[in-house]
């Protein structure tokens, strides 16, 4: 079974067909939500909105590892997660979709691992490629399919917030080698893998990083709205699309 994690502007799936709701207890307390399972276009999945059904859960406040750790109890074989981010690279402005290939991790205190406490022994998970293959090739085989533009590939930097970063930061952050910048893409990619969860994500541009663009001054949260309602409108078919997809790596 599918799982999507839904970010900003996605707390709901609209295509989804509601079967049932599940409230899901974790050994790491309570996820974001309850856990939607129906169909889209008739794929089961089960649906979670990161930020909880009324978007009052900050970035570093999310429990990750609960999230994660349902989402894999109840069954889930793949998640597909959308995360809204601010661009960086010049071809990642406002609007655009783009699949990640690598992380940096900015964040700090936040619990990242399953691997902790007396009863488990320290363990160290590959993390080289911290996105995995099928699932970035069903993502962008869904753009294809559902003749949406996305790029195939950036470093998507995380960022702790929940303040958006300086101009400063984020040259820092491009100097790094960072094309997107967000505050939700760990620990939830290290988790999944901790998991042993395909795990892949499509981010959605709302705005131009800090410093860059439009946003050379201040970042206009008015304009990042604006340009949210519309792309997550391609970023629902995209998934919708990606459910669908074959996994075969294409490009
Ligand atoms: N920075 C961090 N997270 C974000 C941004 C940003 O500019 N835009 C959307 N999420």
């Amino acid at each position: 079974m599918f799982a999507i994690i839904g970010g900003s502007g996605l707390a709901k799936l609209a295509d989804l067909k509601l079967e049932r709701r599940e409230v899901v207890r974790t050994p790491f307390g309570d996820p974001s939500c309850a856990l939607s399972f129906g169909t889209i276009d008739g794929v089961a999945v089960v649906f979670l909105a990161r930020h909880g059904y009324g978007h009052t859960i900050a970035p570093h406040q999310i429990n990750y590892r609960a999230n994660l750790w349902a989402l894999h109890h109840v069954g889930a074989t793949e998640v597909l997660a959308v995360a809204t981010v601010g661009g960086i690279r010049a071809d990642c402005g406002p609007g655009a979709l783009v699949v990640p290939d690598q992380v940096i991790d900015y964040t700090h205190g936040r619990k990242n691992t399953f691997f902790e406490g007396p009863d488990n022994p320290v363990t160290h998970v590959d993390f080289t490629e911290p996105y995995t293959e099928s699932i970035r090739a069903r993502l962008l085989n869904g753009a294809t399919a559902a003749g949406e533009a996305v790029i195939a590939g950036a470093c998507y930097g995380c960022t702790q917030g929940p303040r958006l970063e300086t101009a400063a930061e984020i040259r820092r952050m491009e100097r790094d080698g960072c094309d997107l910048v967000g505050m939700t893409g760990m620990p939830e990619a290290v988790l999944a893998r901790e998991l042993s969860l395909p795990y892949g994500v499509l981010a959605v541009v709302a705005n131009h990083a800090a410093g860059l663009g439009d946003s050379r001054r201040a970042i206009s949260l008015e304009a990042m709205g604006a340009v949210m309602d519309e792309a997550m409108v391609r970023a629902r078919r995209v998934l919708a699309a990606s459910l669908r997809a074959g996994a075969a790596v294409s490009r």
